[in-house]
């Protein structure tokens, strides 16, 4: 696939301790996404997923710093670029997260319609401000073509909801603006097992209806990854240490450590 989205060069980010010692959290990684492609990402707790997803999206906010290396989103680079600058041209917009727990992002005292309409107010270009009316328009709409219950859904407040519905607001939520490519940073490992199911479908529905054309899927279920992604990565420590398609990182992985997680992810004697 030759039409690049995402272009990750090189890219070292490190944490500033108060005292001046730098933790190297993401070292040296480079890879591609094209248009159209899931990219996978696994790898232990720690070991530095949620910290590369702050660089993605441009949002090195201290003690988080870029070392060194580029981040290019259809050629235009989010390096230098003031976190506001981001905010109003690149998120939301080109670049979206589904976080890991809908309880945080949400505010609890505003209703999921005006978490909603803020998705607009934040990321909107000057030039195309629409009015609340035509916002609104746009929010039901989109819940609609979600097959949410939009009308319900939209006029409560997040504790009215069940875990999934806040998980699959903030789904809709993230993804309103359509974005070209969308990172999903361990987006169900908050939830039940039966709602889980419901949060991925409606994702990949969200990437079959084109509303975003490319992803990038973080958990560490390597079966799961197996079946949703074209490649996967496998994270350690900072550093990937292996990419290849799903089949051959999980039929015939290379690298020791993602032998080690593939061994650790089938070892299911113990619900025998
Ligand atoms: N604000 C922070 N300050 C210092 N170190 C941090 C901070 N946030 C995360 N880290 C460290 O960076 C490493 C990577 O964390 P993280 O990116 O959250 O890993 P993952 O998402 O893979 O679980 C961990 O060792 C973590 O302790
Ligand atoms: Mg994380």
């Amino acid at each position: 696939m030759s039409d690049v989205v995402l272009e990750v060069d090189h890219l070292s980010l490190h944490y500033l301790s108060r005292f001046g010692e730098k933790f190297h959290a993401v070292r040296d990684v480079s890879f591609t996404v094209s248009k159209g492609e899931v990219l996978g990402i696994a790898g232990e707790s720690g070991c530095g997923k949620s910290t590369l997803v702050s660089g993605l999206m441009g949002m090195c906010i201290p003690p988080l710093h870029v070392t060194s290396g580029d981040v290019r989103i259809n050629g235009e680079s989010l390096m230098n670029r003031t976190v506001e600058d981001v905010r109003a041209n690149v998120l939301a917009q080109k670049i979206s997260m589904i976080p890991q727990g809908a309880f945080n992002t949400l505010n609890p005292v505003r209703k999921i319609k005006d978490s909603a309409a803020d998705v607009f107010y934040a990321h909107q270009k000057s030039g195309q401000r629409l009015s609340r009316a035509e916002i609104n328009d746009r929010i039901y709409d989109r819940f609609d073509e979600l097959g949410m219950e939009t009308k319900r859904i939209l006029n409560s407040y997040p504790i009215q909801l069940t875990a999934g519905e806040r998980q699959r607001s903030v789904i809709g939520i993230s993804t309103l603006l359509n974005p070209e490519i969308v990172i999903a940073d361990e987006p169900t490992s908050a939830l039940d097992v039966s709602t889980q199911k419901e949060v991925i479908t409606m994702i990949f529905d969200l990437l079959n209806k084109g509303i975003f054309s490319s992803m990038i899927f973080i958990t560490h279920e390597l079966p799961l990854l197996y079946h949703v992604a074209d490649d996967i990565a496998i994270m350690y420590k900072g550093q990937f240490v292996e990419r290849g398609t799903s089949e051959q990182i999980v039929k015939n992985p290379q690298h020791d450590y993602t032998k080690m997680l593939m061994k650790a992810m089938v070892r299911c004697d113990y619900v025998k």
